[in-house]
């Protein structure tokens, strides 16, 4: 019988996660069924339900690992990796990568509250955003919290802060490098049409303004291309480019030592998916931020990344159980699931595609068939896989989608009024929560009903 599961027979990548479907832990047991972090999958759903989002914490740890190591291996200056909370926020995610060492990057006054109560160090972490309030920047600031400027409305706040603050003030600032590469349209950040940070050929009066200010003084420089990039030349030429501007900026004054290029390295998803190692993604910006530094006779600046997909994207995994079967004969069947596009927004957002097998009979042993997986939302685009092979199966059979640490939890939502799943750790044969699942209860509690509709006994 053909196996057409064969990714979980490919050779793990130990040392770029990923570069792999399937998170590092991932096994078939005796009984042929899957496990992932020594857990039976089988049994966490007995005990925690579904739908369930699980995070292999080895595989995150070897993620961050990798970023860690190349970066001393090809930076020879002082680096920083950062993680990028918008791939996966919570307490939990805080906690882990700043036990690994690494910053974060926030871009909303939740997001820097999560980073905070995860322990990481109010110096590590930096604040984005393209529409930042006032309240927000305030927040920021009166935490000691690095913000990076992404336009004169964020420059303006700083200014006047800092001036009724009497109190000077270091700032990043970012910009579109107006590099093109190949990934969905809405990913893209780097072109010069993104609503995304200062355009470079506006940065000579930027930094004018800028030495202009009482307060701010201008120590670092951001650019983020794109995410989900397979290529390596668009971050080559980044490296050279943002050299270029820290010298510009030094005819008007400005030390910058702060070099952060962003994220943007991809995942696999699917077999057909070949992104580049970390250790290459780390090599090629190291050398040519590097090259171009020894050119121009320039210290190395602090170089920093923020990884976001990368870091977390392969350690996560969905379960789901199968409900309604639909046969449309001559066309498809349609096999529905517990879940959908509320707690996976990619494949009707971006047309994303993923990888998949049965937790019971994983690599298909079995005639198999050709399945459509349907979400159970109101929506007829909520199909979570087009056309996927899969062994014979039936209602009450689990599904386990790989790849959904990255941008799933992060962009859920309660369309339908649908709680989100749980989310747990699994570690070493032990599983514990990391996030509540929630009821449906709890989706009325900000509900309010106008005094004049409230029925007077
Ligand atoms: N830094 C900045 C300033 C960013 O805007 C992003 C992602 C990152 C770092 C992290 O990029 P990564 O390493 O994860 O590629 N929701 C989309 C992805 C949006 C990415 C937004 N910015 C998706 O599901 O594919």
């Amino acid at each position: 019988m053909e196996e057409k599961q064969s990714f979980l027979k490919q050779k793990i990548d130990l040392e770029s996660p990923n570069k792999n479907i399937v998170p590092i832990t991932t096994s078939i047991k005796g009984d042929g069924k899957l496990s992932v972090g020594g857990c039976s999958i089988e049994e966490l759903v007995k005990k925690y339900d579904s739908p369930l989002y699980i995070l292999d914490e080895f595989t995150l740890r070897k993620s961050c690992e990798a970023y860690k190591k190349a970066l001393e291996k090809y930076y020879p200056g002082e680096s920083l990796p950062i993680y990028a909370s918008k791939a996966n926020s919570s307490i939990f995610m805080s906690s882990l990568i700043s036990s690994e060492g690494f910053g974060l990057d926030a871009v909303s006054e939740g997001e820097l509250l999560t980073a905070l109560k995860g322990g990481v160090p109010n110096e590590k972490i930096v604040f984005h955003g393209n529409n930042k309030s006032d309240k927000e920047i305030e927040f920021a600031v009166r935490n000691n919290i690095k913000v990076i400027v992404d336009n004169d409305h964020d420059l303006e706040r700083l200014e006047e802060l800092s001036n009724s603050l009497n109190r000077d003030l270091e700032i990043m600032i970012r910009f579109t490098p107006g590099i093109e590469c190949h990934t969905h349209e809405y990913i893209r950040t780097g072109s010069f049409d993104s609503k995304f940070g200062f355009g470079i050929e506006y940065l000579n009066i930027l930094f004018a303004n800028i030495r202009d200010t009482k307060h701010l003084k201008l120590t670092g420089i951001h650019a983020h291309i794109g995410s989900q990039i397979f290529e390596l030349d668009p971050h080559n030429d980044l490296g050279e480019i943002m050299v270029n501007v820290i010298l510009e900026a030094k005819k008007f004054g400005h030390n910058i030592n702060e070099l952060n290029v962003g994220g943007g390295l991809g995942i696999k998803y699917t077999e057909s998916d070949d992104p580049p190692s970390i250790d290459e993604w780390v090599k090629t910006i190291s050398n040519s931020v590097v090259k171009a530094c020894e050119k121009n006779n320039l210290d190395f600046p602090t170089l920093m990344c923020e990884p976001g997909r990368s870091i977390v994207s392969t350690a996560g995994i969905t379960i789901y159980k199968i409900g309604a079967f639909k046969e449309i004969p001559g066309i498809r069947t349609y096999l529905s699931v517990d879940g959908g596009m509320s707690d996976n927004p990619r494949p009707i957002t971006y047309q994303s595609n993923y990888s998949a097998c049965l937790v019971n009979n994983p690599l298909n042993n079995n005639s198999h068939n050709k399945y459509t997986i349907a979400g159970k939302h109101c929506e007829s685009g909520d199909v979570l896989f087009k056309e996927i092979d899969l062994a014979e199966c039936k209602t009450g059979d689990l599904i386990c989608v790989f790849g959904t640490g990255a941008y799933n939890n992060s962009m859920s939502s309660n369309y339908n009024r649908i709680p989100r799943p749980a989310a747990l750790l699994v570690c070493d044969g032990e599983a514990e929560i990391i996030q509540k699942r929630e009821s449906p209860s709890d989706l009325l509690k900000y509900d309010v009903l106008p005094n004049r509709f409230i029925r007077q006994n």
